[in-house]
């Protein structure tokens, strides 16, 4: 065994993904999750698949006592990936608060803990939308940080501010933060997944789900904007690929490699995909049609994005390998385990 890491939101949709890789890797795997946006039986998927069951403990990371209590029972964590976090975009202009509240105050009870507990190593989960519509593309982590255009995205920014500050006043700890592009698919045993609640706001569980016929349509937002297809382009990243940066970020900082106390890398293939050019790819993946119509732009919607991962393909080493049409080959299968299961 490696050693022990914390991950916070472990029974999410990135967090379980981690914990996958990381127990394939010979880490023990803490999770902590308040199950607000997943479910238990996430960590049933997890000793599927690995044939390890890892220590599970249901409680809120805004709970500083229960916390304590959580390092005083897995004595010797050296790392954590923090996951834990709201994450609709729409609802963080609804409840600013709610997100605000959440996001930070989840970190900071961990940055307060770390040094009690020896803990060498954070990994902070960040998104692209750090960068708004960038200036250049594809873009690289020197790109200028843009005015937040909603109270989610702005935790992020504020997230990686109160790292930086507190890891160059000299706290015993390493820190690397990832930003991902946008994370999509599912393991390929389909033993776990994305699971939305309500209805997808993002692109392709709405998608998977109208191609069961639980949606009716798919909107595409926009087909005006500057782009070839005249739809929205993003960089979209496997899920798994996604993961395994995880597992190259505690390594790097546990064996003392770090060339910064604080680095911070991009997780997206270098490839931008429009909406229209995902969709098809879907069909062709999966030989099942979407329905779609053309409606108007989404409020805030950035018009294309895409990363240059260079930094992180030769700092760690790291290489989004899997091709779309797998990854949505992924994410189909996935939706029909859900079926399968009764789930939806
Ligand atoms: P998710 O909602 O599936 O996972 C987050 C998990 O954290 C959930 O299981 C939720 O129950 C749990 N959680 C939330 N608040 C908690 C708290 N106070 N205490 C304990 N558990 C709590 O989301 P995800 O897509 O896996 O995202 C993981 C992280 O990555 C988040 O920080 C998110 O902001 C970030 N991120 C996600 C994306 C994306 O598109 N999915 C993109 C960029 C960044
Ligand atoms: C992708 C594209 C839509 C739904 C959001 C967050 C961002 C980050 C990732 C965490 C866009 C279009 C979507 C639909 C559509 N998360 N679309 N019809 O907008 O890149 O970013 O998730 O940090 O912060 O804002 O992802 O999946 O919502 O949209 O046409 O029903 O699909 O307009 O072009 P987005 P998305």
């Amino acid at each position: 065994m490696k050693g022990k890491i914390l991950v916070t939101g472990g029974a999410g949709y990135i967090g379980s993904h981690t914990a996958v890789e990381l127990q394939n890797a010979g880490y023990e795997v803490v999770i902590i999750d308040n199950l607000s946006n997943s479910n238990a039986g996430v960590i049933d998927g997890i000793e599927k698949i690995t044939g390890i069951r890892p220590v599970f403990v249901e409680m809120d990371v805004q709970d500083k006592e229960a916390l304590r209590k959580v390092f005083e029972e897995n004595k010797g964590i050296k790392g954590i990936i923090n996951f834990a976090a709201s994450k609709a975009v729409g609802e963080s202009v609804q409840k600013p608060l709610l997100y605000y509240r959440n996001n930070l105050v989840t970190l900071l009870n961990l940055m307060d803990l770390m040094p009690e507990y020896g803990v060498e190593a954070l990994v902070f989960s960040s998104s692209c939308t750090v960068y708004g519509q960038p200036d250049v593309l594809p873009v690289d982590e020197q790109a200028p940080i843009k005015p937040a255009l909603s109270p989610y995205g702005n935790t992020k920014q504020i997230c990686e501010e109160i790292i930086k500050d507190a890891v160059y006043s000299g706290v015993p700890y390493k820190s690397i933060i990832l930003r991902y592009f946008n994370p999509v698919g599912a393991h390929p045993s389909a033993e776990i997944g994305e699971l939305p609640l309500g209805v997808p706001q993002n692109l392709l569980p709405y998608v998977t789900q109208t191609a069961m016929g639980i949606r009716q349509e798919l909107s595409v937002y926009g087909d005006d904007y500057d782009t070839p297809d005249g739809s929205c382009i993003r960089d979209y990243i496997n899920i798994v690929d996604l993961a395994k940066a995880h597992v190259i970020a505690v390594n790097r900082m546990i064996a003392g490699q770090s060339k910064d106390n604080v680095e911070v890398f991009n997780l997206g293939t270098g490839r931008g995909v429009s909406v229209l050019e995902l969709i098809n790819t879907f069909e062709k993946a999966t030989g099942v049609k979407v329905k779609y119509k053309i409606v108007g732009r989404r409020e805030g919607d950035i018009e294309k994005v895409w990363a240059n991962p260079a930094h992180a393909n030769k700092e760690l080493g790291w290489i989004a390998e899997e091709s779309l049409e797998d990854t949505l080959a992924s994410a189909w299968k996935w939706q029909q385990k859900l079926r399968e299961r009764g789930i939806m």
